[in-house]
Formats: C-alpha cells, sequence, structure tokens
C-alpha cells in the first residue's frame, strides 16, 4: 500500500560515460595486479576515464541534456539543479555553476551535493523536499564523478576498482501511481577516515608537503568499508521497503550503488531477491560513485528491464558513511 498522498517521479534521464576504456590488462601494465583478482574480488572488467582537458561540469551537461530532452523540456523551464558530485571542478565555485551556464539555464538556482556514492539518492531526497515546499516544480538533479583524476594510480588497493561517469533525471510531482515512495537515509560521522581523500581542503591544504605524501588522492581502507557496506546496504534497502509500506515480496527491481559485485549480491541476498532482479553494471564502469544508480535506471530502462508499476529500491553506501535508500515505482 502507498502511504503518500505526494510523490515526485522522473520526467527524464539522461547519462554520459566517456569514450575512453580502460581494462584489467591496460591496468597489469600499471600496477602489480591481475585481471583474475579484479574480476574475482571486485567484479570489475573495464571501466571509462575521463580526457585530461575535461572536467566533471563536462559529463553533467551532456547528461544533463539528455535528461531535459528525454523531458521534452528546455534548459530554460528548470527552476533549480542539485548536482551531486565528490570530485567537483574546483572546490569553489560549485561545479552546478558550470553546467547552468552549459545548459544555458539562464539565472536558474544551482548548488552541488556532497554525499559521496549516496549523492544521487541524497539529491533526490532534496528535490523531493523542494517540490513539496511549493517553491520548485521542475528540477534537474545530476550525479557525476570523475575519479579517475583523484586516483593514485600507483595504489593497486584502489586504482583498479573505480570510474567516471554522469546521470541526470528531470524530477517533478507525479500525478498518477508512480514515483518515489519512501526514503531512507542517515550518516555516521565516526568512520570518515576509513574512506576519504584526506588533501586539497581546509584540514590538509594543496602545499607541496602534503602532495608529497600523496593526500590529494583518494584513500580507503577497502576491507573496513566492505563490512560496513554489506550491512548498512541491505538495513536502508529493508527501511525503506517498510517505509513504502510494501513486503519483501512485492520488490520487484533492486538497484544497489555499483561498488564491488560481492555488496551487490548480499544485498540481493538480504533481500530475498533472484539474481536476475538485480541489477548490475560493475563490469562495464566500475565504481562511478554517485553516478552508478542514475546510470543503472538509463540502461535498464534502455533495456526494457522492467515494466509499468514495478516497485524499485534503489540503495547506497558511502564515505561518511552516508547511506541511503528510495522506493520508487515505476
Ligand atoms: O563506493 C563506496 C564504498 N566502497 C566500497 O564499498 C568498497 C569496499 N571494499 C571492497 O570492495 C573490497 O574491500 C576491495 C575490492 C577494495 C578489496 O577486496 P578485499 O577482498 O577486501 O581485499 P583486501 O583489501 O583484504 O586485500 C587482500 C589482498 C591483500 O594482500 P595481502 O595483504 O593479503 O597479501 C592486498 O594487498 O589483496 C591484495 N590486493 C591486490 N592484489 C592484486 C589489493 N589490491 C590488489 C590488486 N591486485 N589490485
Amino acid at each position: 500500500m502507498d502511504k503518500r498522498k505526494r510523490k515526485i517521479k522522473f520526467s527524464g534521464i539522461g547519462m554520459y560515460v566517456p569514450e575512453k576504456i580502460l581494462t584489467n590488462a591496460d591496468l597489469e601494465k600499471i600496477v602489480d595486479t591481475s585481471d583474475e583478482w579484479i574480476t574475482s574480488r571486485s567484479g570489475i572488467k573495464e571501466r571509462r576515464i575521463l580526457e585530461d582537458d575535461k572536467a566533471t561540469s563536462d559529463m553533467c551537461i551532456e547528461a544533463g541534456r539528455m535528461a531535459l530532452q528525454d523531458a521534452g523540456l528546455k534548459a530554460d523551464e528548470i527552476d533549480l539543479i542539485i548536482l551531486a558530485t565528490s570530485t567537483p571542478d574546483t572546490i569553489f565555485p560549485a561545479t552546478a555553476c558550470w553546467v547552468q551556464k552549459g545548459l544555458g539555464a539562464e539565472y536558474v538556482p544551482a548548488f552541488d551535493l556532497s554525499a559521496a556514492c549516496s549523492g544521487f539518492l541524497y539529491a533526490l531526497i532534496v528535490a523531493e523536499g523542494m517540490i513539496f515546499s511549493g517553491n520548485h516544480k521542475k528540477i534537474l538533479v545530476i550525479a557525476a564523478e570523475s575519479l579517475s583524476k583523484i586516483t593514485n594510480w600507483k595504489d593497486r588497493n584502489t586504482c583498479v576498482l573505480f570510474g567516471d561517469g554522469a546521470g541526470a533525471v528531470v524530477v517533478e510531482e507525479s500525478f498518477d501511481e508512480s514515483g518515489m515512495l519512501s526514503h531512507y537515509w542517515g550518516v555516521d560521522g565516526n568512520l570518515t577516515d576509513l574512506l576519504l581523500q584526506p588533501g586539497g581542503g581546509s584540514r590538509i591544504p594543496l602545499r607541496p608537503e602534503n602532495i608529497d605524501q600523496d593526500l590529494q588522492y583518494l584513500h580507503m581502507k577497502g576491507n573496513e568499508v566492505f563490512k560496513h557496506a554489506v550491512k548498512r546496504m541491505g538495513e536502508a534497502a529493508l527501511e525503506a521497503i517498510e517505509l513504502a509500506g510494501l513486503k519483501r515480496s512485492e520488490v520487484d527491481y533492486l538497484f544497489p550503488h555499483q561498488a564491488n559485485i560481492r555488496i551487490i549480491e548480499a544485498t540481493g541476498r538480504r533481500l530475498k531477491l533472484p539474481p536476475e532482479k538485480v541489477f548490475i553494471n560493475i563490469h562495464k564502469y566500475g565504481n562511478m560513485s554517485c553516478a552508478t544508480i542514475p546510470i543503472g535506471i538509463f540502461e535498464s530502462r534502455r533495456d526494457g528491464l522492467f515494466e509499468k508499476g514495478d516497485n524499485l529500491v534503489l540503495v547506497a553506501f558511502g564515505a561518511g558513511f552516508t547511506w541511503a535508500s528510495i522506493v520508487y515505482r515505476w
């Protein structure tokens, strides 16, 4: 039973990934690793890498244009842009400002939101609040990462895992049965040290002595993060299902954040879903942080993986730690 009176829904979806593909075989030439290790430990076969002269905003503009076209809207018809990213063009101004200009959405308010891998779901939850406030009607939500730019290509523990990409949706109020039925979100700020980019902010500014210690790169204690991710992803998914007033058996499709095939499969098992009901594209793109879920939704709609009325569960976990889950009726 749908507990909510009002809902938001996607009226357009877009995505962009860079053309350049970096395979596991390519990585074998850079660090001491193997296709066998990467595939069996993470499920990743290849990932996309953004060009040196491009930035996160360039991918956002491409994905955003596609979402606007899909929604049948011109850029100046949206009234807010929310951009989730942990790899902004610059610390300030917000990447959303370049995207606003690139799309030609003149004077439309635009801001960045930082929630790591949970960023797309956080941005949807914020967009829902903005629409329910009555102040906004058509919001462009973009989630994008160029993690290759903060990857330490000498660190085999991390450089094999990440990729670049952008996903975008236009959200509007829903006047039918489809849309966001529930959300659940949270943070555990005790565990910030397990996954972070230590340098570049006010705590550790970009100075030569910090750069000498590689602090400008992404650092992760992978096996620690893994344990928390498995636990939180399952719990968060179940919370959103309950908040939507659904039974676990009424879930048709799971969109887990694509960080590791073993985390994805564990979350599917927790929901007692057969493997074909769990979306996986990590083999093609690696971990694109907050961009994985909107790109997954774009691709599965394109490939006709679900039908009108299906109950989708979107769930993510990432640095912070942040987590979020949404039940969405297609
Ligand atoms: O996106 C949001 C959050 N991120 C995640 O959820 C990621 C969570 N973590 C993971 O996905 C996994 O922990 C990893 C894929 C990062 C690593 O898998 P693991 O099974 O946890 O391996 P490990 O870190 O415990 O390392 C096992 C061994 C180590 O060797 P020793 O110390 O046992 O001799 C590593 O040095 O594997 C070694 N290793 C590698 N070997 C070959 C680490 N990276 C590599 C590599 N190639 N690329």
